[in-house]
C-alpha cells in the first residue's frame, strides 16, 4: 500500500492573507487524514502565517522553498534552514529547476544545502531533472543520477534514508506538458536504483515524487505508476479547491 506525499509548490504566489483564505476553504474540503502525506511549500515570507493556520492540522506540514547552505551571517535576503525551522518548516525543497535555472544554483550548492537542511533537522526534498535538450540527447539518466548523487553527497546513508526525491523534468514544469507514467517510471526506477547504490536497503523508505504539470486529470495515473510514491504540484496547487481534489486521489 502507498502512503502517497502530495506537495504543493507555491513558488511565488500567496501572500499570507492569501494563504490564510486559502487554508480556510482547503481545509474544510479535506478532513483529517492518516493515510497520505500533505506538505505546502508557501513563500519564505508566508510560511508562518500557513504555520500557524495549520496548528490543529498535524497531519498536514508546511516546507521552505529553498535554504542557504551555512547555518547564520551575512547573508542578506537569505534564509538559513535554521530560520526556516523557526518559522515552522519540517521540509525544505532542495535543487528546484527554478533554483538551477534561474538563479544559476550547482549541482555542488544543491548537496550543501540538503546537507544545512538536515543539519537543522528539516527533511530535503531533493529535486532533479533533465531539460528537454538533455533529454532529446538521450542524458535524461545520466543527468538525473548526476544531480542526485551531488546533492546528496554530503548524507550519510542514515539521512539518505530520511530523505524525498523529486523527479520534475524541466520541460515539463508549467509547460502543460506531463512525462507519461510509464516515461516517469522508467526516471523513477533509475533513481531507486542510485539510492540503493547509496544507503542499500535503507532507500526503500525514500519516497520519490513526480512533478511537472500535474493536474487532477493526470494525478491518478501517475500516481498508480511504479516507484511514483507522490506529486509535487506546482500551478494546480493555487486554488485550495482545485488542490483539495488532487490530494484525494
Ligand atoms: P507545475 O505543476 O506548475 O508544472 O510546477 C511543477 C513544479 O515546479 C513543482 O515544484
Amino acid at each position: 500500500m502507498k502512503h502517497p506525499v502530495f506537495a504543493a509548490n507555491w513558488k511565488m504566489n500567496h501572500a499570507p492573507a492569501d494563504a490564510e483564505a486559502f487554508l480556510r476553504v482547503f481545509l474544510a474540503y479535506y478532513p483529517k487524514t492518516q493515510d497520505r502525506t500533505v506538505i505546502f511549500f508557501p513563500p519564505a515570507l508566508t510560511l508562518g502565517a500557513v504555520h500557524n493556520a495549520l496548528k490543529d492540522r498535524t497531519d498536514i506540514k508546511v516546507g521552505v522553498q529553498n535554504v542557504h547552505w551555512e547555518d547564520h551571517g551575512a547573508f542578506t535576503g537569505e534564509n538559513s534552514a535554521a530560520i526556516a525551522r523557526g518559522a515552522g518548516a519540517k521540509y525544505a525543497l532542495v535543487g528546484h529547476s527554478e533554483r538551477r535555472h534561474v538563479f544559476g544554483e550547482t549541482d555542488e550548492q544543491a548537496g550543501k544545502k540538503v546537507a544545512a537542511a538536515i543539519r537543522a533537522g528539516l527533511t530535503p526534498v531533493v529535486c532533479v531533472g533533465e531539460t528537454l535538450a538533455q533529454r532529446e540527447a538521450g542524458e535524461t539518466i545520466a543527468v538525473v543520477a548526476r544531480q542526485l548523487r551531488a546533492g546528496l553527497a554530503h548524507a550519510d546513508a542514515a539521512h539518505v534514508a530520511t530523505c524525498i526525491v523529486a523527479y520534475e523534468p524541466v520541460w515539463a514544469i508549467g509547460t502543460g506538458k506531463t512525462a507519461t507514467p510509464s516515461n516517469a517510471s522508467q526516471v523513477h526506477l533509475a533513481i531507486r536504483h542510485e539510492l540503493r547504490t547509496l544507503a542499500a536497503d535503507r532507500s526503500e523508505a525514500v519516497p520519490i515524487l513526480y512533478g511537472g504539470s500535474v493536474n487532477k486529470g493526470n494525478a491518478e495515473a501517475l500516481l498508480a505508476a511504479p516507484e511514483v510514491g507522490g506529486l509535487l504540484v506546482g500551478g494546480a496547487s493555487l486554488d485550495a479547491e482545485g488542490w483539495s481534489g488532487i490530494v484525494r486521489t
